[in-house]
């Protein structure tokens, strides 16, 4: 045996770190409601803090740990607390973070069947699961035409969409030749702006992606879109796609997938569903008529990471037609080649995304999933809704707030009736308080409070206190 320094951690350090680690992360749990939600540094206050040269020797590990209590907490804004209101939720839990740690712990790049069978296959079945359990259509189904995966956020779902979609329309000559300036696609004024960059990156241009106008519920117009699309076809250009939203960001609108799938049959275009965090509440069949008309996509996500206690990151990614989007994205050097492959018995989901290394990600989707069954996912996004219910209700009752969205959903969406500076007062003066943060958006050209209930262990105390706080806010005008 050498005497020579290793510098590794020994796996006996390891399970002793290891169990502090846990230990760390079971006590942050238990405080994470003691912190102010949001964080309070100024810009550059955590760099400032921290060494500018990095260690020539290395440290004991026990100061990593004291340093991210003492430099980085502070920087911290909390997203698990059940006081987070906050965009749409992250939420987290015991299962998922322990689902993730084993990922790390197992170190598999699964680019490849064979680069590590299970990788593949629990990925495959934990999807096929998902489509009876969010009751979609058999067609995403790895035993039929499509099949799911697992992307990294929703913008690299609709990313790959968007390529798909683009190289049916063009007879798989964009790639080849790339784009012309002809290719257009189809989004709402309010679908997220992922679908723009989705535009940028894959070649199209933002100018060809049309935003097509909304009703009065803030959902697309059908009749808007099939005029844009007549329009854009007699000017010679060539649609490929439509993004329908289930929830969109700024208000939770549903857009008529029903209506706007007709539309994309009568022109052959792919339609896109993006339902990123409302698509969780299909997991409860009495929310599925929100998004009727699913069974006609020809891709669909949503994001565990966002509602369904899945720790960031987890998109999960179908297409009715995988050869489509295999044959967008597949690409075999020689280095790549082996024989499971070669067979064609195999998924390789290098074929199925932008980048071609791949986490274990499957396995805390499962391990979620196997936690809490189907009975606890429902559980507790039904619990997530009735509260969000009761906020809106509040809100109704108040003479001086108004709801200024429907609120199909978890998300409610409200406003002071004073005007735009006083809910911008309001949301400061919250925020800054750090006993809870919530977000703004614009509906209507007017300043709109945000409130999503999400967070994996917000209760009914504490939606009661933050109607309680936004309503001391208020009374401070
Ligand atoms: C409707 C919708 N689509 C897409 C996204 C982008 O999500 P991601 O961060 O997974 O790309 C969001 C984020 O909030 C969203 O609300």
């Amino acid at each position: 045996m050498s005497n020579e320094k290793s510098f590794h951690m020994t796996p006996d350090e390891f399970r002793r770190h290891g169990h502090a680690v846990v230990d760390w992360i079971a006590d942050y749990q238990s405080r994470v409601e003691s912190f102010p939600v949001l964080s309070q540094v100024k810009p550059g206050e955590i760099r400032a803090s921290l060494p500018s040269d990095p260690p020539a020797k290395g440290e004991p590990f026990e100061a990593l740990l004291k340093d991210v209590e003492k430099l980085i907490l502070p920087g911290v804004t909390h997203w698990q607390s059940p006081n987070f209101f906050a965009y749409f939720p992250c939420n987290a839990s015991g299962p998922g973070i322990l689902g993730d740690l084993l990922s790390s712990g197992l170190g598999v790049q699964g680019m490849l069947w064979s680069t590590s069978p299970a990788c593949t296959e629990l990925e495959t079945h934990v999807l096929d699961w998902l489509v009876s359990m969010l009751g979609l259509s058999d067609k995403f189904l790895s035993s039929s035409t499509g099949g799911g995966v697992i992307q990294d956020t929703a913008s690299s779902a609709a990313l790959c969409a968007l390529l798909a979609a683009r190289e049916q329309a063009t007879n798989y000559l964009s790639n080849q030749k790339g784009c012309d300036g002809r290719i257009v696609a189809y989004a709402s004024t309010q679908t997220h702006s992922s679908l723009q960059k989705a535009a940028m990156i894959a070649g199209i241009g933002v100018d060809n992606l049309r935003l097509i106008e909304v009703d009065d519920k803030f959902a697309m117009r059908p009749e808007a879109l099939a005029r844009q699309v007549e329009a854009d076809r007699r000017a010679g250009l060539l649609p490929c796609l439509v993004c329908a939203t289930v929830g969109t960001t700024s208000s939770n609108a549903m857009d008529p997938i029903a209506e706007i799938a007709k539309v994309c049959q009568q022109q052959g275009l792919w339609l896109h569903v993006d339902a990123a965090m409302s698509g969780t509440a299909a997991l409860c069949p009495e929310f599925r008529h929100l998004q009727n008309g699913v069974e006609f996509a020809d891709s669909y996500n949503f994001n565990p990471h966002k509602w369904m206690f899945t720790n960031f990151d987890c998109n999960c990614f179908w297409v009715a037609d995988r050869k489509a989007l295999i044959q967008t994205l597949s690409i075999l050097p020689e280095y790549l080649r082996n024989q499971a492959t070669e067979s064609g018995a195999v998924i390789d989901y290098r074929d199925w995304h932008i980048q071609l290394g791949r986490r274990f990600r499957s396995l805390k989707l499962w391990f979620v999933i196997r936690h809490y069954g189907i009975e606890g996912l429902q559980h507790h996004i039904r619990r997530h809704v009735q509260l969000a219910q009761t906020f809106a209700h509040w809100v109704r009752e108040d003479e001086d707030f108004e709801l200024a969205a429907p609120v199909p959903l978890n998300l409610v969406c409200f406003r002071h009736k004073s005007g735009d500076a006083a809910n911008q007062t309001i949301m400061e003066r919250l925020n800054r308080s750090g006993d809870l943060f919530l977000t703004h958006t614009k509906l209507n050209g007017k300043m709109t409070l945000r409130l999503c209930v999400g967070q994996t262990h917000t209760e009914a105390r504490h939606v009661e206190r933050a109607w309680k706080r936004i309503c001391q806010e208020a009374d401070r005008q």
